[in-house]
This record gives structure tokens, C-alpha cells and sequence, in this order.
């Protein structure tokens, strides 16, 4: 196929994947939505959405409890679903996979059980100016607690980490390496396998904070050689409220529990408590079932298009948008690195970023504006917040000329 034969099938398929997502067929403030905001979370095909209710009406029981139907229906279908995202990651087995309520708490799982057992005072843990809150505090509070260091790699101009930095920072005090793998901000991909082996060689863990990448890039961790890798159903068109935990098993069999209730233990005594099998042990509590269920449904829309078709089209989007919109006066893009997934923050010159932010939903399209929970790196560009689009595979070219025209006739009214 030549290029305009390639470009005019995606086309046609978007229009199909288009029909699959109701939410995006309605008119916002009398305008039909844009929605660029897929970085916070992205919208539902119907496929998940009936899969919730096709739960909840037939199969619906607490799991691993009773022996009826229902509930070893309900237990089933859960499993199906550890089995669906271990094999989407490429895990070795799917006693690795621990469902938690979002990607925050994957990493507050490991700092509170992994840091908790494993870390000395004068023990260091690395980061990057580029992390997320939920990849900063976690490991603030362990430091806290434990007295521990904690380190940031510093940032490149446009937007990359300072890799070079990096040999000088790990020692063999480091203990944990924790990166994000695509930032959420600025959409810079990170070399995750390079900086694994790294850390490796000093001893240390590495922790790969997935949130962004996971709907977008091909996720292998045995390939990568990753300790962890934590992301969200949310942010890849599944139910909100269902985080995923990959662990090594090694790891995860000698880590304490996180929580303890019902579930995680083999024989309760007030004596003496025995804790369950990996991954029982890291799930107190009847857990987020119906969304974790509907979460496979969502593994299975990523694969039914194929995660190198979504990442063609996302870059082909992130191409048009970035040409475009640099046209744009007074408009500066914050991280410009040459390999990102589909994220562009900006801010215009003489209008705060939350002003756009209203002026653009009046024309129906969404975006996120603010620090984007990432203060440290907004405070490393001297900002207090950039305007911020993202984009998913239901997105189209004309969405971001229409984008671009709005921001244009912003600028032109307000200078005028
Ligand atoms: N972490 C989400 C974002 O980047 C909420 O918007």
C-alpha cells in the first residue's frame, strides 16, 4: 500500500473504532467533543461497558470463597483476567500479576512492603526529575521513615533525563531505581531496558512506573528485566479502579504482605497468622471483581487493533500536531524529545494555561491543564503548569485542526 492507500484504511477503520465508543458521539457546550485528554484517562469501548454489565447480571459472587456456581463463575472470570494481563506484559507466569486499585498503589505497595523489609538507613533509591507524584511520595515517605537518600536524575532542556548522569548517581548504596517508563507529562519514552541492566549491576531494583505506556508501547518484561512494573486499566480503555502490580516471583515470595484481611492468609490463630500464596497475599479484601473482570475485555479491544497500529496512528497524530501547532504565536512546546508517545504540553505566551483550558472547553474540546501532578518537573521549566493534549486511537486529524484553528482564533481575539 502506498501512503495515501495506508492513510485512507485507518481512516476507514477509525470510523469504525469511532462507533465503538458512545461517549465521544455528543455535542459539549454546542460543539461535538474532542476529547485530548486520554493522558488522565481514556474513554470506554462498548465491549467494556457491556462487559461490566454482562457480569454483574450473570456471573456476579465473591471469588476464591464459595463453592456455587456463581462463585466459581465469578472466581473464573477474575483469573481469566490475571491470565490476560500477565500474558499482555509478557510475564512468566501469572502468579506475578497482583491487582491493586491503580498504578499509585502498585508503588506504594512495594515501598511499603519490599522498602520496608529490604532498606537500611543510608540506603538510596533513585528517581528522575520527570516523575509523577505517585512516583516521588511513596518513596519520600519510605525515606522518612526509614532514613534513606533520595536521589533525582536531572533533566535535558528538551525534555530527555540526563542519562549520562546516571553511572554517577548509582552506587552501591542504591537500592531501588524507579522510573517512568513514558512521561505523562511531557511524553518523553525512557530507555527502560538499559537503565534495568544498570541498576542491576550495583544491586539495586528497578521499578518501572507504567501508567502512560501501557495503552500505547509493547510491554515485555522479561525482556525488559524489570523487578516491577505497575499500571492502570483506566488509562487503557478499562473500568477506573483496577490497578495491575507485576512483580518477579523471587521478590514477591519474600515481601511481606501489604494489607492484612481475609484472602491473604492460609490458617488465622491469635497466635499466630499463615500468609497466603503469591499473589493471594498481596489481595486483602474482596477486591474490584466486576472491573477487573471487564479489564480483560480491554486487553482484548488493545489487541483486536494491535498495539502497533494504535502506536502508527498515535504517532502520525503526534507528527501533525506537533508541526501544527508549532505554527501557532507566542506557543512554546515543554519536552520535545525525539521518542514520545502521543503527549503534548504547552503553554501561550500571555494567557495562564487554566484560562485556555475554559476557552477550549467552550468549544467542546477537552484538555488537562495545571502541573499535571508532576510539580518538580513543571518547577525544573520554571512553570507553574502547561496546557497538556493527548491522544488515543479513536483520534482523528481533523480533531487537531480543529484543535489548532481554536487555538489560533484564541490568540488572534486576545491580541487584537
Ligand atoms: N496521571 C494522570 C494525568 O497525567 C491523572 O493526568
Amino acid at each position: 500500500m502506498n501512503t495515501i492507500d495506508q492513510e485512507s484504511a485507518l481512516l476507514c477503520d477509525l470510523t469504525k473504532i469511532r462507533a465503538q465508543f458512545p461517549i465521544l458521539h455528543q455535542k459539549v457546550n454546542g460543539k461535538p467533543l474532542i476529547y485530548l485528554d486520554n493522558a488522565a484517562s481514556n474513554q470506554k469501548p462498548v465491549s467494556v461497558i457491556k462487559a461490566l454489565e454482562y457480569y454483574y447480571t450473570n456471573d456476579h459472587a465473591n471469588i476464591h470463597r464459595g463453592l456455587h456456581t456463581l462463585a466459581e463463575r465469578a472466581t473464573e472470570a477474575y483469573e481469566n483476567s490475571r491470565k490476560a494481563a500477565g500474558t499482555f506484559i509478557n510475564a512468566a507466569e501469572a502468579e506475578e500479576i497482583i491487582f491493586t486499585k491503580g498504578t499509585s498503589e502498585g508503588i506504594n505497595l512495594i515501598a511499603s512492603t519490599f522498602g520496608r523489609k529490604f532498606l537500611v538507613p543510608g540506603d538510596e533509591i533513585l528517581i528522575t526529575n520527570m516523575e509523577h507524584h505517585s512516583n516521588i511520595v511513596p518513596w519520600q515517605m519510605l525515606c522518612e521513615e526509614k532514613g534513606l537518600d533520595l536521589k533525582v536524575l536531572p533533566l535535558l532542556d528538551n525534555g530527555e533525563v540526563k542519562w549520562d548522569t546516571l553511572e554517577s548517581m548509582l552506587s552501591e548504596r542504591t537500592k531501588i531505581v524507579s522510573v517512568v517508563h513514558a512521561s505523562n507529562s511531557l511524553g518523553t519514552i525512557n530507555p527502560i531496558k538499559a537503565i534495568c541492566a544498570k541498576a542491576h549491576q550495583v544491586g539495586a531494583i528497578m521499578v518501572v512506573d507504567g501508567a502512560q505506556a501501557a495503552a500505547h508501547l509493547n510491554i515485555d518484561v522479561q525482556d525488559l528485566d524489570c523487578d516491577f512494573y505497575a499500571f492502570s486499566s483506566h488509562k487503557m480503555y478499562g473500568p477506573t479502579g483496577v490497578g495491575i502490580l507485576y512483580g518477579k516471583r523471587n521478590w514477591l515470595e519474600e515481601m511481606p504482605p501489604y494489607q492484612g484481611g481475609g484472602e491473604m492468609i492460609k490458617e488465622v490463630s491469635f497466635e499466630q497468622t499463615t500468609y497466603n500464596d503469591i499473589p493471594h497475599k498481596f489481595e486483602a479484601g474482596t477486591p474490584n471483581i466486576a472491573d477487573v473482570v471487564a479489564f480483560k475485555t480491554a486487553i482484548e479491544f488493545i489487541d483486536g487493533i494491535g498495539k502497533k497500529t494504535i502506536l502508527n496512528h498515535e504517532n502520525l497524530l503526534l507528527a501533525h500536531a506537533s508541526k501544527e501547532l508549532a505554527g501557532i504565536d507566542g506557543l512554546r512546546p515543554i519536552g520535545v524529545a525525539p521518542h514520545k508517545v502521543g503527549v503534548i504540553s504547552f503553554v501561550l505566551e500571555g494567557i495562564h494555561h487554566f484560562d485556555l483550558g475554559v476557552m477550549l472547553d467552550a468549544k467542546g474540546i477537552a484538555v488537562r491543564t495545571g502541573h499535571h501532578c508532576t510539580q518538580p518537573l513543571m518547577e525544573c521549566y520554571g512553570l507553574e503548569g502547561t496546557v497538556r493534549v493527548s491522544f488515543a486511537i479513536y483520534n482523528t486529524i481533523e480533531e487537531i485542526d480543529t484543535l489548532v484553528e481554536s487555538l489560533e482564533s484564541i490568540v488572534k481575539k486576545l491580541r487584537s
